[in-house]
């Protein structure tokens, strides 16, 4: 329960309640479960209308960076809206998305040197799904229409994201509106045999993968992964030498790679990026989330000259990439986005993370040995902690007992805000949490862990 649900935020809750219909929220839970209304937020903490404060563990839906209202992004913000709110990216350019475009060449994998934005993570998936297909149509390769994915991966709502995607709970109910795709079993080491290595798994895994490449090839586009983590299917991770391998195979294989980064891009896995721990550039790398440090919704997607020339051609080909989106690249969100790079660039972020991220891991040492803790797992500023009935055998609690969500709820009761992924417990933090808070983050978990199983 939250630590007071009277007065202000009661009558917030109210308004809302009568108007708003949530994301990802059954509805119904709220006779039982309160909304927290916020009314500030500073550094890691979100403020509710009572004075109540919560640590942001989970970075709002893991957007945010630098903390809420942070200095200097919010100066960029007000900077730019000074000059130039929007303005159409057809026919018209603007100076923060040429800069930012710029920037992020500079900064991700080799190789990619074009920038196509979008405004959210599902649109960027769209855009790299249909720039592909359409890439093969214009190389004379219109067989090529069917895409892979891996077993228990996410990649947006949207239709064409959401048929890429593995997770039944968002999956399911939507299937006979889908289009149908290749599923390869996930290399997630969550599953490996008790002494088989991360690699070794993720090696044997990769067969399959293989396997399918070399079958079908010829009707292939594109291998649609989460590099190292499989975010909303329950923080599942796997070793970087699936990627090695995967963009080996796909150069073989003639079918492009796409990397979706838009949850852990910009520095939750430890790197910059997840591709340079396997050292690759992918086909495409789609960014979202991060790229705005949490402030904004932008995506952009990243691609190589030898896409961009494959519809580069007199307009009557039709060749072009016929696709937009009214708020595409718009100068609020790349402002932020500049600033955002900037503080990477001077603070030194990816090397400061360093020690936080062997803090994260010591804070929950002690959960190692737990009866009902079946894994605990961590790439970078992202620790998971998967909740079982069983340690032994790994068997899980079933889903309808909902026991990462009484975690949640006495973690609002000390000043946290630990949104579970079913019976896993995660922390994925803005980068400005202090090692205090994060042992405050562990204690929490941990007494929450303890009410959750009995
Ligand atoms: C890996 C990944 N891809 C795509 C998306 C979709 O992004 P958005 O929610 O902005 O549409 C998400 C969102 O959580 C994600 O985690």
């Amino acid at each position: 329960m939250s630590p007071n649900t009277t007065g202000a935020n009661q009558a917030l809750m109210d308004r809302d309640l009568k108007v708003l219909w949530h994301p990802c929220t059954q509805m119904k839970d709220h006779e039982r479960l309160p909304l927290i209304p916020v009314k500030r937020g500073e550094g890691v903490w979100l403020e509710d209308f009572e004075g109540n404060r919560y640590i942001d563990a989970v970075s709002s839906w893991w957007v945010n960076l630098f903390g809420h209202s942070n200095p200097r992004i919010n100066n960029a913000l007000k900077e730019q809206v000074e000059k130039l709110e929007h303005v159409i990216l057809a026919g018209f350019s603007h100076e923060p998305v040429v800069a930012l475009s710029e920037r992020l060449v500079a900064v991700t994998p080799p190789g990619l040197s074009r920038c196509f934005y979008a405004d959210n993570g599902s649109s960027a998936i769209e855009v790299a799904l249909k720039m592909s297909y359409h890439y093969w149509k214009n190389s004379g390769k219109p067989r090529k229409k069917n895409f892979v994915n891996l077993s228990n991966s996410y990649h947006g709502e949207t239709l064409g994201a959401l048929a890429l995607g593995d997770v039944a709970l968002y999956k399911d109910t939507y299937q006979p509106l889908l289009m149908d795709v290749i599923t390869a079993p996930s290399p997630d080491a969550y599953n490996r045999e008790p002494g088989e290595s991360w690699e070794d798994y993720a090696l044997r895994q990769f067969a399959a993968m293989e396997q399918i490449l070399a079958d079908q090839h010829e009707e292939i586009c594109a291998v649609v992964v989460e590099p190292l983590i499989q975010c909303a299917g329950s923080m599942r991770m796997y070793h970087p030498i699936y990627l090695t391998k995967l963009r080996e195979a796909c150069d073989r294989y003639n079918v492009h790679l796409i990397a979706d980064e838009i949850a852990v891009g910009f520095g939750r896995t430890g790197t910059l990026f997840a591709c340079e721990q396997a050292s690759i550039t992918p086909d495409f790398m789609c960014l979202s989330k991060g790229l705005t440090a949490g402030y904004l919704p932008l995506s952009v997607v990243l691609t190589h000259d030898r896409m961009y020339d494959a519809f580069y051609d007199d307009y009557d080909t039709l060749k072009a990439f016929l696709h937009s989106h009214s708020y595409t690249g718009n100068p609020l969100g790349c402002a932020v986005a500049l600033a955002t790079l900037d503080i990477f660039r001077d603070d030194d972020v990816i090397n400061r993370n360093k020690a936080l991220s062997r803090h994260m891991a010591d804070s929950v040492a002690h959960l190692q040995d737990h009866p009902n803790v079946g894994d605990i797992r961590q790439h970078g500023m992202t620790l998971a902690i998967e909740l079982v009935k069983d340690r032994r055998t790994r068997a899980p609690f079933p889903w309808q007992e909902r026991r990462g969500l009484r975690v949640y709820e006495h973690a609002l009761t000390r000043q946290a805000m630990l949104r579970p992924l079913g019976n896993v417990v995660y922390f994925m933090p803005p980068y400005v949490i202090t090692e205090e808070q994060i042992s405050h983050l562990a204690q929490v978990a941990s007494e929450g862990i303890e009410l959750a199983v009995k």
